[in-house]
């Protein structure tokens, strides 16, 4: 936010409870809100993980019945979530309960919408589509650190025809209620942790340099920075540091909070074109550039980026320059990126001739448009070829 002479919304919805052990207190939560019958939607990860039985005992001992869909997807295919309404639809649920990471919440939100609109889903992804109703009640439980998706307005979905993910998003397309409960998240395996956690890092520090970003965008997310590169090492070296896990718990909610009252922008651009194309995990994908994006973007959002920098613990007050600050931020995501084992380009396999395509497909991501400087295809290339020779 370069001046303050600016008009701007303020949304913090959903409420939440928050806490170790909350998510036991689900049945009382869904009663509350007077469900009788609620879809309890997660993954086969989060079923081994052995998550979902307490949980689902607490709804059932708070007298309401239970249906399950156990086949969601990572980046969502349209066809699961369809599936999922379906189950929805025949069992006469009135909520929606999802366990699990992002992809477990935007299959829930999209489901959701299904269960009071007629499918298909895909023609609410398009602009101009049909005005949509509300939806059941929601009630999110976020498993992992970093996507945010429970406190968040959007799901991002994927249309296997096309293979490129496309959003729904909305007033109706957000949990009732969010119940986070780091405990939920200490089973989590390094390589996840770190990825979800640079998706967070992503949502903050794209938030703070987007050109949407106002006074409460930055707030959350130069917290959201601090804590990240604080506590995401200490949750990735032992996942059981139940402080580092609450922490990062709280930071990846209010970098949604971040990006939903600002917006993602180029790092979210190129990691969705990646996940889409390589599926590789989407925090790994939105990280693998952000060092040189910041570069980038540093001569045009000069205040943005020192206020980053700052944020993450580095000296990039006005002593320095623009472009120096934004180098800092540059090589300090770097090292962050290392440290916490995140994969570089070439260590994804991506191979160097296929970056023109990721460039173009990248620019015409929808996200590109919220980038605070005017970026080409070129430019994105010029950045993903920095990028891969590291
Ligand atoms: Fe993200």
């Amino acid at each position: 936010m370069e001046g303050i002479l600016m008009e701007f919304n303020i949304n913090l919805l959903p409420p939440v409870l928050f806490g170790t052990d909350t998510s036991l207190k689900a049945g009382e939560r869904l009663k509350g809100l007077g469900c009788t019958k609620v879809l309890v939607v997660y993954d086969q990860g989060v079923k081994k993980a052995g998550i979902p039985d307490k949980i689902i005992e607490s709804v059932k001992g708070a007298g309401i019945g239970v249906a399950v869909y156990e086949g969601v997807q990572a980046d969502p295919p349209f066809h699961t979530l369809e599936e999922c309404a379906e189950i929805g639809r025949k069992e006469n649920v009135d909520g929606v309960l999802a366990i699990g990471g992002g992809s477990t919440m935007d299959t829930a939100k999209a489901a959701n919408i299904l269960l009071t609109n007629p499918s298909p889903i895909k023609q609410y992804t398009v602009r101009g589509g049909p005005v949509m109703k509300p939806g059941k009640i929601l009630v999110l439980i976020p498993t992992t650190s970093g996507t945010g998706s429970e406190v968040t307005s959007v799901a991002v979905l994927t249309d296997p025809e096309e293979k490129k993910k496309k959003g729904i998003g909305g007033n109706f397309v957000r949990a009732t209620l969010a119940i986070v409960d780091p405990l939920l998240t200490v089973g989590m395996p390094p390589s996840i942790t770190a990825d979800t956690g640079m998706d967070a890092l992503s949502h903050a520090i794209e938030a703070l340099t987007a050109n949407r970003a106002n006074p409460m965008s930055d707030v959350l997310a130069e917290k959201a920075v601090t804590l990240v590169m604080a506590y995401l090492p200490k949750a990735v070296k032992d996942g059981s540091d139940i402080e580092a896990r609450t922490k990062m718990s709280f930071a990846a909610m209010i970098a949604g909070w971040a990006f939903i009252n600002s917006n993602t922008q180029l790092g979210h651009a190129v990691g969705h074109t990646l996940g889409s194309m390589y599926h590789i995990p989407h925090g790994n994908a939105c990280g693998v550039a952000l060092p040189e994006i910041v570069e980038f973007i540093s001569d045009t959002v000069p205040e943005a980026i020192r206020r980053v920098g700052i944020a993450m613990g580095l000296k990039t007050d006005e002593s320095v320059s623009a472009a120096n600050a934004g180098i800092m931020v540059r090589d300090a995501l770097i090292d962050f990126n290392r440290k916490i084992g995140q994969k570089t380009l070439k260590q994804l396999n991506i191979k160097e001739s296929a970056l023109p395509e990721i460039a173009k497909s990248a620019a015409a991501e929808f996200l590109a448009a919220s980038s605070p400087k005017k970026t080409s295809s070129d430019d994105i290339l010029k950045m993903l070829k920095a990028a891969y020779m590291r």
